[in-house]
């Protein structure tokens, strides 16, 4: 195992991969900590517990290095907020720098309701629907997803965090299968696919290749997910709910035109990640 590490550690340097990487996955899929890792305290040790053989931790590694699939995906598992999430090829890996959606949906100034429902469109893993569950204890949680693969991984995540009697999955498209929460919803947060479709190939391989299209192709300019729900939500959200979603860097100018121009939304605001880049935009119904 030592020697593997060392080789490997050489292959992720050469081939420009975090070195963490390598350690993330075997903290994963071994019985090593951190700390041994760094020190190599393990070196001396006469046995390590693996969650697989040898053999298929190599492999896993190969796949890294070799066909560029995300660390997560071998692992089967990432980590978001609080949580460890499941992941498979048929969802997208959450993004640490979505986790903020979260605060600037706590943050954001809430109209009084004791039965308040949460939407979350595109749920992915789960991700953003089991940080609202967290966020607002009261709240009613609703997660809609067209891929079935995703849904099915939502599903799980909810029951490994035990929030799966807080929130609803529905299979179906944006605010399809949510006619009976017309004119009742608090807050819809959503981090759609927004990347314009010619843009994808210039992705990371580790994405392009392997994360779902589905989760990425935001149509021509990218903004074809967000245009709709622009459009649709005034008809779901009450008043003072709140339209919050993710966005691309240098998109924030046309969504803000949208709600404009939509014209049922008032305080309109786009919000930066903490890199600084205009990532979200938050807007309240009329
Ligand atoms: C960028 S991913 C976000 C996943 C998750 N919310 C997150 O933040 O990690 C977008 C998600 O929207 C879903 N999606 C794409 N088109 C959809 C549609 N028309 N209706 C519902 N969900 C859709 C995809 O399957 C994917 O899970």
């Amino acid at each position: 195992m030592f020697l593997w590490r060392r080789e490997s550690l050489a292959q992720a340097i050469a081939t420009r991969i975090a070195t963490q990487e390598l350690d993330w996955l075997l903290q994963e899929m071994a019985d090593l900590d951190a700390l041994s890792l760094r020190l190599e305290s393990f070196r001396d040790r006469e046995k390590i517990s693996l969650n697989c053989s040898f053999p298929e931790l190599k492999l896993l590694w190969e796949c890294r290095i070799q066909d560029r699939v995300p660390v997560q995906y071998l692992a089967g598992i990432t980590t978001w907020r609080n949580f460890k999430l499941k992941v498979s090829s048929g969802v997208l890996i959450p993004r640490p720098e979505t986790e903020l959606i979260i605060e600037i949906a706590q943050q954001a100034i809430l109209p009084k309701s004791s039965d308040s429902h949460w939407v979350d469109l595109g749920t992915g893993t789960g991700a953003i629907a089991l940080g609202l569950a967290t966020s607002f204890p009261q709240a009613k949680i609703h997660a809609v997803d067209s891929s079935t693969a995703a849904l099915a991984i939502a599903k799980e995540n909810a029951q490994l965090t035990k929030l799966q009697n807080r929130i609803t999955f529905y299979s179906g498209i944006w605010w399809q299968p949510l006619s009976h929460l017309e004119g009742k919803v608090t807050g819809m947060v959503s981090n759609p696919p927004y990347i314009p479709t010619k843009e994808l190939p210039t992705l990371q391989p580790e994405v392009f290749q392997h994360e779902p299209y589905l989760a990425l192709d935001g149509g021509d300019d990218g903004l074809d997910a967000i245009r709709h729900l622009v459009q649709t939500a005034p008809k779901y959200l009450i008043s003072g709910g709140i339209w919050l979603i993710e966005m691309m860097a240098g998109q924030g100018e046309n969504v803000v035109a949208m709600l404009t121009e939509q014209g049922d939304y008032r305080d309109i605001q786009i919000i930066r990640d903490l890199s600084q880049i205009e990532r979200f935009v938050l807007a309240y119904r009329i």
